[in-house]
């Protein structure tokens, strides 16, 4: 069995539709200041016609097998972190396997709000870790510009439509995901929810006519209790790795806020100069924020080969986790990962295996 699981491939994809701070103005009653001043962002993306999460989601995995040198029939499972699913069911991995081609994979959806995508890493990472797979496809990708009130200037100003992916596969080596925690506290629900549209309240003409269909949200209580969680969270996964906060050089945190990105690094006494920050450009696009800034990191040059990274996030639910992990890269962008290196990987586990204790 595989020791650890490893990041090989990554990719992104943000809609073209630029919606700015300037637009919203003539859309609710705000403004640049306001927006700016109190989260930091300045614009977003909005998917356009006929762009949805699946749609967004393709995108981005087409862009993280291409760096890991893979195809869809290579992949053995997809899972997407989502709480914008183009529908109830069937999953939006369902879309995207078939949409990849990825045949011989497995599909499921991860719904913990703007924690999925380290929820999702998390399950890929453990079900490599104990051998049921060799490689997955783990996708964050949001479309929350749907479940807006867009006359609500509370929420709707503070969230943006966007797909990140990241291949994993299965490695020997003292690289990949060091740690990952998890952690969530259902009584806290109602902070941030859609309320409407699920078996508790269906969906109906009432919903509709109410805007119960849309993300409704307490702001001040969430913030604070993002600030405290998401530090918490990234204590115990940097302790859990075995490292501590010297050892990480970039800290890639949820794209909420910049006041609740500024207040975590404060309260961990973590250097702002290694925090890595892009939602002035995208709001908060949810479970899509972490792979999108991962992606960037990496194309601007602040995310090498070798780096010790924390990615940390906090969403509805409530749920928050962290994980940490060292930075490989993709494979050198010479060649695909062989049959040749999947054989001598079962080779060293027999040799393992039978080596006299
Ligand atoms: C939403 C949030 C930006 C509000 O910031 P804040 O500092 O709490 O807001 P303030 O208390 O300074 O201002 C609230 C006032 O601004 C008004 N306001 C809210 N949205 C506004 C907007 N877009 N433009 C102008 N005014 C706005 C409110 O109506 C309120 O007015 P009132 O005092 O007359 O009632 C902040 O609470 C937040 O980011 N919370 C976390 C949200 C989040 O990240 N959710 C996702 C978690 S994954």
């Amino acid at each position: 069995m595989a020791k650890n699981a490893v990041i090989t491939g990554w990719g992104c994809y943000t809609p073209s539709r630029v919606l700015t701070n300037a637009d919203l103005e003539r859309i609710v009653d705000t403004s640049d200041e306001w927006i700016t001043s109190r989260t930091g962002i300045k614009e977003r993306r909005i998917a356009g016609d006929g762009e949805t999460t699946s749609t967004m989601s393709v995108r981005a995995a087409r862009a993280a097998l291409e760096k890991a040198h893979m195809r869809g029939q290579d992949i053995q499972q997809v899972i997407v972190g989502t709480a914008s699913p183009d529908y109830l069911f069937p999953a939006t991995a369902c879309l995207v396997q078939s949409e990849i081609g990825a045949t011989r994979a497995g599909a499921f959806d991860v719904e913990a709000a703007c924690t999925s995508f380290i929820s999702a890493l998390a399950i890929a990472r453990a079900m490599i870790v104990a051998g049921m797979i060799e490689n997955a496809l783990v996708i964050g990708a949001e479309t929350l510009s749907r479940l807006l009130n867009w006359k609500d200037r509370t929420t709707c100003v503070l969230f943006g439509d966007g797909a990140g992916a990241a291949v994993l596969e299965a490695t020997n080596a003292s690289v990949g995901i060091e740690s990952t925690v998890l952690h969530g506290d259902g009584s806290k629900g109602e902070l941030l929810m859609v309320p409407a549209g699920g078996s508790k309240i269906p969906a109906t003409a009432d919903t509709v006519e109410r805007g119960l269909h849309f993300i409704t949200m307490a702001g001040g209580e969430v913030f604070k209790l993002a600030v405290k969680s998401m530090a918490d969270a990234a204590e115990e996964a940097i302790a859990e790795a075995g490292l501590t906060l010297d050892d990480i050089d970039i800290m890639i945190p949820h794209q909420a806020n910049l006041r609740i990105i500024e207040g975590v690094g404060k309260r961990l006494h973590f250097p702002p100069e290694k925090v890595f920050v892009n939602i002035q450009r995208y709001g908060n696009t949810s479970a899509a924020s972490i792979p999108i800034a991962m992606c960037e990191a990496e194309s601007t040059g602040r995310l090498r080969r070798g780096d010790k990274v924390l990615l940390v996030a906090f969403g509805g639910g409530f749920t928050w986790g962290a994980s940490v992990l060292e930075w490989f890269g993709a494979h050198d962008g010479l060649r695909p990962p062989s049959r040749l290196e999947r054989a001598s990987r079962v080779l060293e586990d027999v040799v393992e295996r039978v080596r006299p204790s």
